[in-house]
């Protein structure tokens, strides 16, 4: 009986440990991929969120182009400005704009370093706000001749205010805080983005994005390239 017993525990635990792995190659999937995701570091996760932006300034260029064509062919549906706008409120202003606002610019200004680039970056995400408003009102009243100065005006903004951010802001960041709270801000930046958007928002908005191009045909990369 002793040498039963040994034999069946020994097989029980062979079969656990031939089951235990099984379960482990899955667990350990999800578990790397989840840290890949948290690799993201507070820079990184910053600046892709401003190629999202980037990409929906490539839409508001377009449509502006069209307006300005004022010919048939070039004629689109609001619809594309007001998703477009909808997905900067809800991505760049609410959540990305945010972050900098509640993490990154009260830190600057405790520190005493950049404070007047901050201050101006604050100002430009109210009249961010403020824009963003109008485009969406006008384009569900579809008055386009209304929208197109707005979109200029966010266009000539932002480009300057992401690009000194990238350059500038986010650079120094490094030199206000320590290596240990750098990656915590990451992290802290990943559970935000998590509750926010019940998943992944990076990858939903970048999903939005290629959605918008698709429809407005400029999602094609190749067309950008100069012929000669
Ligand atoms: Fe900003
Ligand atoms: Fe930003």
């Amino acid at each position: 009986m002793k040498r039963r017993t040994f034999i069946m525990q020994s097989s029980s635990i062979l079969v656990s440990g031939l089951a235990l792995p099984l379960v482990s190659v899955a667990e350990q999937k999800a578990k790397k991929k989840q840290e890949e995701e948290d690799d993201v570091s507070t820079n990184e996760d910053l600046m892709r969120e401003h190629g999202v932006l980037n990409r929906i300034l490539l839409i508001y260029d377009e449509a502006i182009r069209r307006i300005q064509a004022n010919d048939k062919d070039a004629k689109f549906d609001p619809a594309i400005i007001t998703k477009s706008a909808g997905l900067i409120k809800k991505f760049i202003e609410e959540y990305h704009e945010k972050l900098e606002e509640d993490h990154l610019f009260p830190r600057f200004e405790k520190a005493g370093k950049l404070v007047d680039l901050v201050k101006t970056l604050r100002t430009q995400h109210a009249a961010g706000r403020t824009l963003t408003g109008r485009i969406i009102a006008n384009a569900n009243k579809g008055d386009m001749q209304a929208i197109r100065p707005d979109l200029a005006s966010f266009l000539r903004m932002y480009r300057p205010h992401e690009a000194r951010e990238d350059t500038v802001l986010f650079p120094t960041l490094h030199s206000i805080v320590s290596k240990h709270e750098y990656d915590a801000l990451g992290e802290q930046f990943d559970q935000i983005e998590r509750k926010t958007f019940g998943g992944d928002g990076f990858d939903m908005a970048v999903d939005q994005v290629t959605e918008l191009e698709k429809q407005f045909g400029v999602y094609d990369l190749a067309q950008f390239t100069p012929k000669a």
